[in-house]
């Protein structure tokens, strides 16, 4: 399928709530709408949204901490997944973060949650290592992947 439906655009107030929706489908500790908001006040939060057709689609937040970004979260609508959009999502955000002299983008992901784990390692993340029972709501390990840029 062609990507150019898929609009990258950085996130403002207009998209807050249906972000939240979509962390209320994927999360079991979903972000709310105020801590959401909350990052559109941090000056080294870099959030992006994805529109497909105009609709909020998805999401990624990356916090910057000089030569290395920390991957907040990642999102999309179960309603445009395999679409190609958290990839689209996660290509744009590096861009940026070239831009920033980043050299890493670093994050954690449940061990169980296979789609992600999947997604990182089609994109080039490197396994770095296990941080147990990190998760809560369930209790769980979290792998830790880097992507060099
Ligand atoms: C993980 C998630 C962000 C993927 O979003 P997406 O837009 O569907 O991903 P893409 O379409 O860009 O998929 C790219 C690749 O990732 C892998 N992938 C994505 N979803 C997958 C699935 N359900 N099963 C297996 N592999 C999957 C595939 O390799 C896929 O490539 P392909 O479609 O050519 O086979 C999405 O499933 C999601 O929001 N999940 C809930 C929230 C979450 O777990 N976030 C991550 C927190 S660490």
């Amino acid at each position: 399928m062609s990507l150019d439906h898929i609009k990258i655009v950085p996130m403002s107030e207009e998209h807050i709530a249906a972000l939240a929706a979509i962390e209320q489908q994927c999360f079991s500790t979903p972000w709310s709408a105020q801590s959401l908001r909350e990052e559109l006040e941090i000056p080294s939060a870099v959030f992006r949204v994805a529109l497909v057709d105009g609709a909020v689609a998805g999401y990624m937040g990356m916090q910057d901490a000089g030569d290395v970004a920390y991957v907040c979260n990642i999102a999309v609508s179960p309603d445009y997944r395999r679409q190609g959009v958290a990839t689209t999502l996660i290509e744009a955000q590096c861009k940026i973060a070239r831009l920033m002299m980043i050299r890493e983008l670093s994050l954690e992901v449940r061990t169980s949650n296979r789609e992600a784990r999947a997604l990182y390692e089609k994109i080039g993340f490197q396994y770095i290592g296990t941080r147990p029972h990190f998760y809560s709501h369930p209790s769980e390990n979290a792998e830790i992947y880097t992507l060099y840029l």
